[in-house]
């Protein structure tokens, strides 16, 4: 390891590996020398380097190995993670963004807004976002009787899991799925454990292994999931609330993303478990600047997500609750939402089709992407880049699944869809064909 740990006792060993991850002398994925290894280099015992591991763990520097040992993680929580980089002459295909000219303009909700101060002591929801929600919750079968507003679904879910878990709980996850909670669980001293899934959601048979082995939580992303495009239907749903009621004291997350425009009718297990809740965000419909989403759940987890909320952040600004709560009410909104949600079907189904024409299987029910199973994913990736093309490997979506790319199609027009299904099926072909999932 070109950065050397150095440091007398456990504080100074764990502050040591973060100053290297830091100042980039530790790169992430990077192996860290065995405990006994360490200790001896050191001249301290290993107990002194088997405690600083153990504070790197619980705070998401530093995951197991395996029989290896120990590794810093594949996303250190330590300073800002740049996004993935597009080169300038590519077509961003990678970043799973909605597309800009199907938001909704803020301006004239914004300018609309009444800006009254609001103070310490007033309510921390506003009364007409919160009256919309309601409305929309139960239209979708979630009973919304305690409902809050957060920042955003991330916000949500960790609010959620740090209210009923602690560092060394197991949470079972979608895989392929969302890296942002795959690290935030990391972050948090938790560890995912990986279920697979299919266009309905994640597989019953997997769920229920996790579940009989012993996980404490389930993050569920009910639709438009990110990477795969999974959607949960009734039958799916019915399956998993099944699996769920024999374990009523797991917490579940729903994941509600994609909100307005998931492509997908909302549908939900909610209610399966005793603890739960939805966190319905804004950020693919309204924009994700708007750093808004609303938690409905049961009394006791929304009582403990306000009240952790109130002596933190204390409540989200009511500048972009009456914001939201002005589009979210707007017909003319309403409209144009609808229509977005066509157009990231249409592009999405357009790929898929013109995948498919070439014998490509592809996977996106709803959403905002597709995912293309390919066995060598950095090659393939490569090959479209070179085409112009820069689409996402797999690999940070995933955990045991295999490989894949995430072709991200929010601004994808059908001539184009054609062309990247070219380039795909030139990068499979002949010389290639070992590429081939
Ligand atoms: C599955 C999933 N969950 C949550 C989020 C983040 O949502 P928010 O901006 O509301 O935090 C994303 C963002 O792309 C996502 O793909």
């Amino acid at each position: 390891m070109a950065h050397s740990i150095t440091g007398a006792n456990a504080v100074e060993i764990a502050s040591s590996v973060e100053a290297g991850v830091r100042d980039g002398a530790i790169r992430a994925g990077a192996q860290l020398p065995t405990v006994r290894a360490l200790a001896e280099r050191l001249r301290v015992s290993p107990t002194t380097v088997a405690a600083a591991y153990r504070n790197l763990r619980l705070r998401g520097l530093v995951v197991a190995a395996g029989r290896r040992g120990s590794a810093i993680s594949h996303h250190p929580p330590i300073g800002a993670h740049p996004a993935q980089v597009v080169p300038a002459n590519a077509r961003d295909l990678a970043s799973g963004n909605p597309d800009p000219k199907l938001l909704p303009a803020i301006g004239p909700s914004l300018r609309a807004i009444d800006t009254a101060h609001v103070f310490y002591g007033d309510g921390l929801c506003e009364p007409e976002l919160m009256r919309g929600a309601r409305k929309a919750f139960a239209a979708d079968g979630i009973p919304a009787e305690s409902l809050t507003v957060v920042s955003g679904a991330l916000d949500g879910i960790e609010r959620v899991l740090t209210a009923w878990l602690r560092p060394g709980d197991r949470v079972a996850v979608e895989d392929p799925g969302f890296p942002a909670v795959f690290h935030l669980l990391s972050a948090l001293g938790m560890t995912a454990v990986p279920v697979g899934v299919d266009d309905a959601g994640p597989l019953p048979g997997e769920l229920e292994k996790a579940l009989a082995r012993g996980v404490h939580g389930l993050v569920l992303t009910t639709r438009a999931q990110n990477p795969f495009g999974s959607a949960l239907d009734e039958r799916r749903a019915r399956e998993l609330r099944a699996l769920l009621r024999v374990h009523p004291g797991v917490l579940l997350i729903e994941d509600d993303h994609g909100g307005a425009v998931a492509g997908a009718p909302a549908c939900t297990v909610a209610g399966a478990t005793e603890r739960w809740a939805v966190a319905r965000s804004v950020s693919k419909a309204l924009g994700p600047d708007l750093r808004l989403a609303l938690v409905a759940g049961d009394a006791a987890t929304v009582a403990r997500v306000e009240g952790r909320q109130s002596l933190g952040i204390r409540w989200v600004s009511h500048i972009l609750q009456r914001t939201a709560a002005g589009l979210l009410a707007s017909r003319a909104v309403a409209k144009q939402l609808r229509a977005a949600e066509r157009t990231y079907t249409e592009r999405r189904r357009a790929l898929i089709g013109e995948l498919e024409r070439r014998g490509i299987p592809a996977f996106g029910r709803s959403g905002m992407n597709v995912w293309v199973p390919v066995s060598d994913e950095d090659a393939v990736a490569a090959a479209l880049a070179a085409a112009g093309w820069a689409v996402s490997t797999g690999a940070r979506f995933r955990i045991k699944s295999p490989p894949a790319l995430r072709i991200t199609t929010s601004t994808l027009d059908s001539a184009e869809a054609a062309e990247v299904a070219e380039a795909l099926a030139r990068a499979l072909r002949p010389a290639g064909r070992s590429l081939s999932a």
